[in-house]
């Protein structure tokens, strides 16, 4: 189970992404009522909300959605009354509401492990779209699947006298596909570390081949195919893959 707590904490300050034009846009263009699968701090959704679009969230954690309901409540009533979160899983989620774009952001689908699952959600997807709704997502890609660790360290500051260190450590298994990143957040105030805590996690790699098979046997086309947030076709050697794509 990914995204348990504390996960909420810092995510916002490490997540920074230069996607929220390209969801707000893609809102507009496909009029209507849109969802966000893996909502977490309503990062985006809140975007969407402000430019007037009605906008549903679900996600798996509840320390997510916490951190959502937080930053929401600091909004103006109108833009609030826009926005509406729950608990739910992109696999089996069930809302009588059908939408013009459901969005599955920050390469989250990855983090449906199980290929059986993986089919599960993009079926369950296509059935809470409206008529030519699209169906919009983006995925981390790897230039070649083979086994790989590597370390990062990254440090933000909080306000002038305290930071925050994250540090991870990522394995690839390319028998499974999967990649397992343990992270270490350690907090510092004037100089001494007054918190530390580990969060870990788990995602499928996917390939641009596998995930147009997996959208063709869901019965999906491919609209569009980006390599970032910007309208740049996607090429080989990318590693993002944006896709738009509509139920046949
Ligand atoms: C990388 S974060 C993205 C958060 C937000 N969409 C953004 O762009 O800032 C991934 C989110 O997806 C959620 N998530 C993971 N698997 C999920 C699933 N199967 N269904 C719904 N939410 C899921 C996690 O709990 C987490 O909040």
């Amino acid at each position: 189970m990914n995204y348990l707590e504390g996960a909420e904490k810092y995510y916002d300050l490490f997540g920074e992404k230069d996607d929220v034009e390209f969801y707000v846009e893609q809102a507009k263009l496909y009029n209507g009522k849109a969802l966000e699968l893996g909502v977490g701090t309503a990062r985006l959704a809140i975007n969407l909300a402000k430019a007037g679009v009605e906008t549903r969230g679900i996600d798996t954690s509840r320390y997510m959605l916490n951190a959502a309901k937080a930053n929401i409540s600091k909004l103006d009533s109108e833009t609030r009354s826009r926005l509406h979160l729950e608990q739910g899983n992109a696999v089996d989620f069930k809302l009588l509401e059908r939408f013009n774009m459901i969005y599955f952001p920050s390469c989250s689908f990855d983090h449906i492990l199980d290929p059986l699952d993986q089919r599960k959600a993009l079926q369950n997807i296509k059935d809470h779209l409206a008529p030519a709704g699209v169906y919009v997502f983006d995925l981390y890609l790897v230039p070649e699947i083979k086994p790989d660790k590597d370390w990062f360290v990254q440090r933000k500051e909080l306000d002038a006298t305290s930071y925050v260190v994250r540090s991870g450590y990522h394995t690839i298994d390319p028998e499974t596909r999967l990649m397992t990143l343990n992270m270490w957040y350690e907090v510092y105030e004037n100089g001494r570390m007054i918190e530390r805590y580990h969060e870990g996690s788990q995602v499928y790699i996917h390939d641009a081949e596998g995930v147009r098979k997996l959208l063709r046997e869901t019965g999906y086309r491919i609209l569009h195919e980006y390599g970032d947030h910007h309208g740049k076709k996607y090429e080989k050697g990318d590693n993002i893959i944006v896709l738009v794509a509509q139920p046949e």
